[in-house]
């Protein structure tokens, strides 16, 4: 699917997580030609929420199923018979992952294994066929002052997190080399934006902002991440499916470096701003707390092969991004609301049993 060819059933993993949410409330009305069907397992991260604008959609369809489980995908793509397959589905917090790395690693690395294996056997004709893998700048480990992560950095990871990513991404291009399995791989900086779950650094010090509570930065705050608006991202993931090459890796940056410090403050401006809440008293809860444990210091992309070769930049710069991300939060306090008290998890505990594992 050189050359802008459009899919007619896209199987998305993992979208009622934050990007993939994002992904299919962007592309469902777009692509009312295109049936999109979501296969997610509903861990804590996935909220079916996340996606109440499109659930009623004609093109879209939902798949209650755990990736770990090879026969049940089998019989999802047996089903639905995609042509592009678009991989988000993961165990993507590095703290869990330092806490829990089994689950990181038996969803990302066998629940991916899965997903490839499942796409070959249903795949006899790889004609028009697209597996797009959605990975993460974090294989490549950590960088000093200076230098960029190229698509050619060899990888290096530090936490269990971007150890799994990279088992991953391995399988995919050994999937291409070995079997002929037509994939794409895109590997991206933090993104952030609406229906990010709050674990991660943003959504967290944003609603700890807004509710007055302390603002907890691992180390000296100094550790440096690029950061790129989810949806920027998301138009990156359709660009390289739909018009990439096969085989190929793009690198998808902000080109937006900040500080951790330089995050939590442009956080407490702009809930200053949307709120009136004093600057001053925004300030006095930042809290240094322990470090990460290999925590890496620094992560920058180089994003101009997919610049060159498919024309695209980000849109949204960061301190745009922020307010917008900022003023979603606040314009959404059902949404925290359920997500804080756990009540988002009673409708998936009634509809598919206590540990969204059972029924559908
Ligand atoms: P997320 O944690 O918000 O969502 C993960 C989704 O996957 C949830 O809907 C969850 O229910 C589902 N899921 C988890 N385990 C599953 C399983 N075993 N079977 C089926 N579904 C399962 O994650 P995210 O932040 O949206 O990240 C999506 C992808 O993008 C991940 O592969 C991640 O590695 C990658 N990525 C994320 C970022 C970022 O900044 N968030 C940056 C680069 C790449
Ligand atoms: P995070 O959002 O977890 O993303 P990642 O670790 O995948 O980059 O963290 C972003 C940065 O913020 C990272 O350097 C760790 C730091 N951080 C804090 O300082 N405090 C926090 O409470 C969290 C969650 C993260």
């Amino acid at each position: 699917m050189a050359g802008g060819a459009i899919p007619q059933t896209v199987l998305i993993t993992g979208g009622c997580g934050f990007i993939g949410s994002n992904f299919l409330n962007l592309l469902i009305p777009r692509h009312p030609e295109i049936r999109f069907v979501n296969v997610d397992a509903l861990t804590y991260a996935g909220n079916p929420a996340n996606l109440a604008a499109v659930s009623n959609a004609d093109n879209y369809e939902f798949a209650h199923v755990d990736i770990r489980d090879a026969n049940r995908l089998e019989a999802v793509f047996d089903l639905y018979r995609p042509d592009m397959v678009v991989h988000f589905a993961a165990e993507s917090h590095v703290d869990r992952s330092i806490t829990g790395p089994r689950q990181t690693v038996e969803t990302n690395v066998i629940g991916t294994l899965n997903l490839l294996e499942a796409a070959r056997h249903c795949w006899g004709d790889i004609d028009g066929k697209v597996f797009h893998h959605v990975s993460t700048d974090e294989v490549y480990g950590s960088l000093g002052a200076t230098g960029f992560f190229t698509e050619d950095t060899p990888y290096d990871p530090s936490s269990p997190y971007s150890a799994s990513k990279a088992a991953s991404d391995h399988l995919v291009r050994s999937h291409h080399r070995t079997f002929g399995l037509p994939v794409k791989v895109t590997n991206c900086s933090n993104n952030y934006g609406p229906y990010h779950f709050p674990e991660k650094l943003i959504p967290l010090m944003t609603l700890n902002c807004l509710d007055r509570r302390k603002l907890p930065v691992y180390g000296d705050g100094s550790n440096v991440r690029d950061w790129l608006y989810v949806t920027d991202h998301c138009e990156a993931i359709w660009l390289v499916a739909t018009q990439g090459k096969i085989g190929e890796t793009y690198n998808v940056g902000g080109n937006s470096e900040r500080t951790n410090l330089e995050v939590v403050n442009r956080i407490i401006d702009a809930v200053s701003n949307a709120t009136g809440a004093s600057l001053e008293e925004l300030q006095g809860l930042i809290t240094y707390v322990t470090d990460r444990p290999g925590h890496d210091w620094r992560y920058a992309i180089d994003a101009s092969k997919i610049q060159k070769e498919l024309g695209w930049q980000p849109s949204v710069t960061f301190e745009e991004g922020i307010k917008r991300t900022v003023q979603w939060y606040i314009d959404n306090p059902e949404w925290i609301d359920s997500v804080k008290s756990g009540e988002y998890r009673k409708w998936i505990d009634h509809n598919y049993g206590q540990r969204g594992e059972a029924n559908s």
